[in-house]
């Protein structure tokens, strides 16, 4: 029973791009690996190629069937909100407890599977009216993979993520800087990084890049 808790400085990050990266390095590697991105907001049931749950699935080697998409997603709202909003617009009241309980029987349930969850925007996301991710993240117990931007500000947004993860008692595994568009050199952000963290692996996914090999390990290790 292992698992690692993806999640990211702030929405857009490139939370799906690492993890679905991860993925198909983990599956090439003959690990076994179940993937679950329990809330998804933006999700148009009309066309669900391209949201989170498809690409995860894709990278798993899952076909993406009404049975597959319930399984990795069961909580899919439309509006392109934080998940209790989203959830609002559509009348209906996102209970992050019961999140937090289906999440924790997958990981009771994935045997010898290494479980990817990844979570819905930053580390401190709203899950409910009341809870953040950083309290999914406490509950599961699982490390955390932490991906960020390299975009001008990203600095700060990791430090910040990491040290609010850290007082929460929840450990960072890692940290995966996903290349940013338009974004100062990648290998400046990384070295400034690495200075403020150390100890810790900071590793980059460079645009249309493939997650390196030390950070597969990791996860792989768990
Ligand atoms: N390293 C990269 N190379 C190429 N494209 C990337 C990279 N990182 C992110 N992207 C692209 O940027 C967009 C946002 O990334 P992604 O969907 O992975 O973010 P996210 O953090 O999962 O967002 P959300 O909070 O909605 O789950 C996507 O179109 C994705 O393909
Ligand atoms: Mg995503």
């Amino acid at each position: 029973m292992a698992g690692v808790f993806v999640t990211g400085t702030g929405t857009d990050v490139g939370k799906t791009y690492v993890t679905a990266g991860l993925i198909r390095a983990l599956v090439a590697g003959g690990r076994a690996v179940e993937a679950l991105k329990p809330v998804v907001s933006g999700f148009d049931p009309a066309e669900p190629e391209g949201s989170d749950p498809a690409e995860l699935l894709a990278a798993a080697g899952v076909a993406l069937t009404p049975g597959a998409l319930e399984r990795i997603s069961p909580w899919r709202y439309a509006a392109p909100l934080s998940p209790p909003l989203a959830a609002r617009r559509e009348g209906r009241e996102l209970d992050g407890t019961a999140v937090i309980g289906l999440c924790r029987e997958r990981v009771q349930a994935a045997g010898d599977r290494l479980l990817i969850v990844e979570g819905a925007g930053g580390v401190m996301s709203p899950l409910d009216e009341r809870l953040t991710m950083l309290d999914l993240a406490v509950e599961l117990g699982l490390p955390v993979l932490l991906v960020a931007g390299s975009y001008l500000g990203t600095i700060s947004h990791t430090l910040t993520a990491v040290a609010v993860l850290r007082a929460a008692g929840v450990k960072v595994l890692a940290v995966a800087v996903s290349e940013s568009l338009d974004a100062p050199p990648l290998e400046e952000t990384l070295e400034a990084l690495r200075a403020f963290l150390p100890g810790m692996p900071v590793g980059a996914v460079s645009r249309g890049g493939t997650v390196p090999a030390d950070l597969v390990g990791l996860v792989s290790a768990l």
